[in-house]
């Protein structure tokens, strides 16, 4: 939510930062701004209501020198989407400028507060009371800058990633960070500022993680300095960031979703690489053989994630009791920080999070670890917060995630999952070795058939012309297909904004099989598995209320093809690995149905990629 650039240095800070808001823009899309510090002094600040784009278009004629800026490109949390509320906000003065990740919560205090001393407001957003209560301890207290920064700082609640310029500093650079990212990049003389470390590795490998209440400054010529709110100084261990990040393009397809839709064979293959080995017929996860005591006594495992994540949790549970035996639970993070759960020391707590910063999952580790649980997180983000904040964890290794949809990161959750429940059924003896070679012979398969199930996207793209009329959709699964009738149901929704609803297939006769008529698609999941004669009953019910019925079934099926309206086959797999397979058409559906609609596949309304916030 929302994605922050900041760059002093030798060169011109403007190309650095639109060039990093471009990357950032995953985080929010509703507005941008820059502001550019002249080494004399002075302060330009544009703002422009939508996309990165649009800033551009509106600067192209503007002064835009400068060593020094900030840049933020927005989705709004406090305060309509314009160019009013688009930040850099710069406070009454016009000294300071800055730009904020998060939420102050109780900003309306201190906007009250500030008020009565005569602040005006242009904005009704939290992040201009911020600015404006740290020019009014500037002034007040004639204090140096980081010191009126610590102030107003322990005078907020909430959550904030900051960058700041003050322009009578025009050769420093002031961030902060309380529970939303912020990285820094380090090359020479030069200083690079940002929300994730994609807009930095275009320029150096050397970065600074900053931790939550820790103040960086930065000074040109001078070394990076770290203090905490109190002053004190914090070491930071200076990272080196894996080379193959950075810029990620469309590589000519038309939007990012549908790149990374077909990006999944290679990066399944990716996710498996010198984890599973199809010859020696084993699969070891480094976190697991590290922590194998403490996974293999957990009396429990509990997974915690958001969305689509947790979607692979639902998966995960079936995987880690079908094969491992051991009892799991999943939880939607943001309940489960709340509910004051059961959490016990012999508990395994999994977190899921494709970026790495979803504010309620990491609240949630935070609790567990708080309770005595290990926690095991399953990420993309390289470096992001949440693996940081885990006992141990693995990566899921699909590259960047750009399109707010969710796609491959989902099917490399799954695998992850897949991977550590063989792993851990091994070593618990829950799995024979007969089985346990077969499945993995099979899984290292399964980015073969995901091309295979690609091949269907034409005949997706001209049946989903059909479906724009729809206003409703309903996903049927069973078993390790019910998630994926969720996840099937939520790609649908964000992008073409189509109500869709995922639903176990049986039941659809406690109530929403009111909800049938001819006007209905009900897309059914039903791979041939051990579940199949169960799903074919309840195709006939819907058939018997004269619903639509789109069905995913295995290649040769010749009795739910008969009876659906249409049918889209993917190859044959273990029935666990069936969601790797049967989750693909669905991302087609969705993509193509919301191309047909017109709609911003990419960035759609209201969506973030990254949810920094509660
Ligand atoms: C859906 C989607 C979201 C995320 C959710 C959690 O396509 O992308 O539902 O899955 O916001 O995000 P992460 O996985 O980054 O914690």
């Amino acid at each position: 939510m929302c994605g922050i650039v900041g760059y002093l240095g030798s060169g011109d800070a403007y190309p650095v930062l639109i060039e990093g808001l471009k990357q950032l823009e995953y985080r929010g899309y509703d507005s941008a701004g820059v502001a550019l510090v002249g080494s004399d002094g002075r302060l330009n600040v544009y703002k422009e209501k939508g996309k990165v784009a649009d800033l551009e278009n509106y600067t192209a004629d503007k002064d835009k020198s400068g060593h020094l800026g900030i840049a933020h490109t927005r989705w709004a949390t406090h305060g309509e989407p314009c160019a009013k509320n688009a930040h850099p906000h710069v406070s009454s003065s016009g000294r300071f400028a800055m730009v904020h990740n998060g939420i102050i919560e109780n900003y309306a205090v201190i906007r009250e507060n500030l008020e009565k001393k005569g602040y005006e407001f242009k904005s009704s957003t939290d992040t201009e009371v911020l600015v404006q209560l740290i020019d009014y301890i500037a002034s007040r207290d004639n204090a140096d800058t980081v010191i009126a920064l610590q102030s107003a700082l322990r005078e907020v609640v909430g959550a904030y990633a900051i960058a700041l310029v003050d322009k009578e500093h025009p050769d420093c650079l002031y961030a902060a960070r309380k529970s939303s990212p912020l990285v820094i990049g380090m090359k020479d003389t030069d200083f690079y500022l940002a929300s994730d470390v994609n807009p930095i590795a275009a320029y150096t490998d050397k970065v600074v993680y900053l931790e939550d209440g820790e103040i960086a400054y930065m000074h040109y010529g001078d070394k990076l300095r770290i203090v905490n709110l109190s002053n004190a100084e914090c070491c930071h261990e200076v990272m080196t960031v894996p080379k193959n990040l950075g810029k990620a393009g469309k590589d000519g397809f038309g939007h990012y979703m549908l790149k990374e839709i077909y990006e999944q064979p290679d990066c399944i293959r990716d996710c498996m690489r010198g984890r599973v080995n199809p010859e020696a017929r084993t699969v070891t996860l480094s976190a697991v053989h590290d922590h194998r005591d403490r996974l293999l006594s957990a009396d429990r495992f509990i997974i915690v994630a958001c969305g689509t994540s947790w979607h692979a949790g639902l998966i995960g549970k079936q995987l880690f009791e079908d094969l491992c035996q051991i009892p799991t639970e999943v939880a939607y993070a943001s309940e489960f920080r709340y509910c004051n759960p059961v959490i016990r020391s012999t508990d395994v707590v999994i977190a899921i999070s494709q970026s790495g910063e979803t504010a309620d999952t990491l609240a949630a580790i935070e609790l567990a670890r708080s309770r005595g649980a290990f926690v095991y997180g399953i990420c993309n983000a390289v470096g992001a917060s949440i693996p940081r904040a885990t006992d141990t964890g693995s990566y899921i290794h699909v590259g960047p995630e750009i399109g707010v949809a969710s796609t491959k990161a989902f099917t490399g959750q799954v695998t992850v999952l897949a991977m550590i429940a063989l792993d851990l059924a091994k070593e618990k003896h829950t799995i024979d070795d007969e089985r346990y070679a077969a499945m993995i012979e099979e899984l290292a398969v399964i980015p073969d058939k995901m091309k295979e199930v690609l091949k269907s996207d034409g005949k997706i793209a001209s049946l989903s012309k059909i479906f724009t009329y729809a206003r409703n959709f309903i996903y049927l699964g069973r078993g390790y297909s019910y998630p994926v009738a969720l996840e099937g149901a939520l790609k649908l929704k964000e992008i073409s904004y189509i109500h869709a609803e995922g639903y176990p297939a049986a039941e659809m006769k406690h109530g929403p099989i009111a909800l049938i008529d001819e006007e209905m698609p009900v897309v059914i999941i039903a791979p041939k598995n051990a579940l199949y004669g169960k799903i074919l009953s309840n195709v006939q019910e819907i058939k018997a209320r004269k619903g639509r019925v789109i069905a995913i079934v295995t290649e040769g099926d010749d009795v739910i093809s008969r009876i659906a309206d249409t049918c889209m086959e993917i190859p044959r797999t273990m029935e666990c690995f069936d969601p790797l397979l049967s989750t693909i058409p669905l991302q087609l559906l969705a993509y193509h149905i919301a191309v047909c609609k017109g709609k911003d596949v990419d960035r759609p309304r209201n969506l973030a990629k990254s949810v920094t916030v509660e």
